[in-house]
């Protein structure tokens, strides 16, 4: 496979997937966490499937397409082992969608980062919420979902998180 489709592939597979999840989410309370802005486009995406709905949004360094920045008040500037903690202290659990596409080509360091990811993020989450990321996560409250037809098993990482 080339490059070109590999990468239409995961970008499918992501578009994929946030839209499997937004149906179980609209109607319930609570924000919705951006983990790695990038240049803009899941969280526009997200921001057209969920109009008006509060979603925070965690970035190291802001570089994303100008149409595509957050308001202030929305989000976290820093690195999200700094961040994370920041927004329990503000939010508390009540996140009802989380989207998380960090990390970069080195295994090691996703592997740590995933460390501190899952408990992290799970603080922010309230019971019933999903989580989708883009690596596998372990937390033991957490149940992993099916992937939606046409995506390859472990392209995308779908858990709902329990009580
Ligand atoms: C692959 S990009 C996200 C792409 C985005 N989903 C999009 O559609 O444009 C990953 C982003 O995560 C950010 N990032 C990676 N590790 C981070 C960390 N530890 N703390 C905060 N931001 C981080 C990077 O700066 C980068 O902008």
């Amino acid at each position: 496979m080339s490059r070109l489709d590999s990468f239409i592939r995961r970008m499918q597979a992501q578009r994929d997937c946030i839209n499997h999840v937004a149906g179980q989410v609209h109607g319930l309370p609570g924000p919705i966490l951006e983990l790695g802005l990038g240049n803009g486009r899941t969280y526009d995406h997200l921001r057209e499937l969920f109009p008006g709905r509060d979603i925070y949004v965690f970035e190291r360094q802001v570089r994303a397409h100008p149409d595509c920045i957050p308001p202030d008040n929305r989000l976290f500037l820093g690195d999200i082992t700094d961040t994370l903690p920041r927004a329990r202290a503000q939010l508390g659990p009540t996140a009802m969608l989380a989207h998380s596409d960090l990390g970069t080509g080195d295994k090691q360091a996703n592997e740590e980062l995933g460390r501190f990811l899952g408990p992290a993020l799970d603080a922010l989450m309230a019971p019933g919420g999903l989580v989708l990321a883009n690596q596998k996560l372990h937390v033991a409250r957490w149940t992993r979902l099916p992937e939606p037809p046409g995506v390859k098993p472990d392209r995308y990482f779908i858990y709902r998180v329990g009580d």
